[in-house]
């Protein structure tokens, strides 16, 4: 009860040295909340402590594979969805597609399309600012874009280096600064904000080395995210915001057609994993839900692999082929 009116002491203290009105009234609503024990501890039926109903999120690379997953399982539940990937007229088409879906569930989500290019600085500014005209809270941000470069080891080409790392690693970062703001102001006692960084199995164990497809700036990227994410769930502590990574093992998807698109292929993922098959919509939009909705705000800092148990056994379905070198 003590620490329930200190903290109220020092919202309220905080709120009077707010500029804005609107940064009053926020600070007072969360400690309204705290206050208030019945908000204290959620009602735990699914609908609820599963529930996104009036967040903002912003889903990068949302206009395919695993981004249109989240999005979709998003919307479903209730959240405003920003679709952000470099082709407009499939953000525009992805963000109607869903609006659809989402009257059909009847939750009130939604979604918008937000086009922009994030390999670079000024791309990642614009996305930011143009955000920020549009929203004066952001809840979730989702860094899903992605790229991969594959070729053997000995003519791996040194330029992938700097388009993957770029794009998966160093914007994934300033992004992430670039919203920071936004998402403070989101964030509510007991409710944080939330960033969950889309890495990869391949970066908790470095498997893609053999053949035409070795994936080396790929995986080592991968790797960075897994470690930035804890590096970023300290940094972001001052914003009340947690921050997670998701580890996907195969999921069918632009980047993954070269694997999935044949029969053999296909039936080769589903064999080495554990529980045969490749992952699905539900699978990635089940744990972004939890991490993105009341059952997942005191997890923070986490990486939690969604590979059916693939990472603890062989590679991601690739053959070993490993020639000796002459
Ligand atoms: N699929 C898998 O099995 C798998 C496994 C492990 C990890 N992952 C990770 O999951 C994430 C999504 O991959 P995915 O398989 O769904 O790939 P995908 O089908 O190729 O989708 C990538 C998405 O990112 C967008 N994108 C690419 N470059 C961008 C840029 N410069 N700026 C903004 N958006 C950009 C793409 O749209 P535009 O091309 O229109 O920009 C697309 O929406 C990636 O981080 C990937 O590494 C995937």
């Amino acid at each position: 009860m003590q620490r329930v009116s200190k903290l109220t002491q020092h919202l309220s203290a905080q709120a009077a040295h707010e500029a804005t009105s609107d940064r009053v009234e926020r600070a007072e609503t969360a400690a309204k909340v705290f206050q208030d024990k019945s908000r204290d501890a959620y009602k735990l039926d699914g609908s609820n402590l599963f529930s996104l109903r009036g967040k903002v999120a912003l889903v990068t690379g949302g206009s395919k594979g695993i981004g249109k997953m989240i999005a979709s399982g998003f919307v479903a539940n209730g959240a405003k969805v920003y679709i952000c990937s470099r082709k407009a007229d499939l953000c525009d088409e992805v963000a109607a597609e869903l609006c659809k879906e989402a009257e059909e569930y009847g939750n009130g989500g939604s979604a918008v399309s937000l086009p922009g290019d994030l390999s670079s600085v000024q791309g990642v500014e614009r996305v930011a600012k143009r955000l920020a005209e549009l929203e004066s809270e952001l809840h979730i941000l989702v860094n899903n874009a992605g790229a991969t470069w594959g070729a053997p080891f000995e003519e791996y080409p040194d330029s992938a280096w700097q388009k993957v790392m770029d794009l998966n690693v160093r914007h994934l970062f300033n992004l992430t600064q670039k919203c920071a703001p936004l998402l403070g102001k989101a964030a509510r006692e007991g409710d944080p904000a939330r960033v969950v960084n889309i890495a990869s199995v391949d970066g908790i164990r470095a498997t893609q080395t053999a053949g035409p497809t070795a994936a080396f700036a790929y995986t080592t990227s991968k790797g960075a995210v897994v470690h930035l994410t804890k590096a970023l769930s300290r940094a972001m502590v001052p914003y009340y915001t947690t921050v997670n990574c998701v580890a996907p093992g195969v999921f069918p998807s632009q980047m993954t057609k070269f694997m999935l698109n044949s029969e053999a292929g296909s039936e080769a993922s589903a064999a080495n994993n554990p529980l045969k098959r490749v992952g699905r919509t539900a699978d990635m939009a089940g744990t972004l839900l939890y991490l993105c909705s009341p059952a997942g705000a005191y997890t923070n800092g986490v990486t939690i692999a969604v590979d059916g148990g693939g990472h603890l056994f062989g590679d991601l379905g690739f053959k070993l082929d490993y020639e000796k070198k002459k």
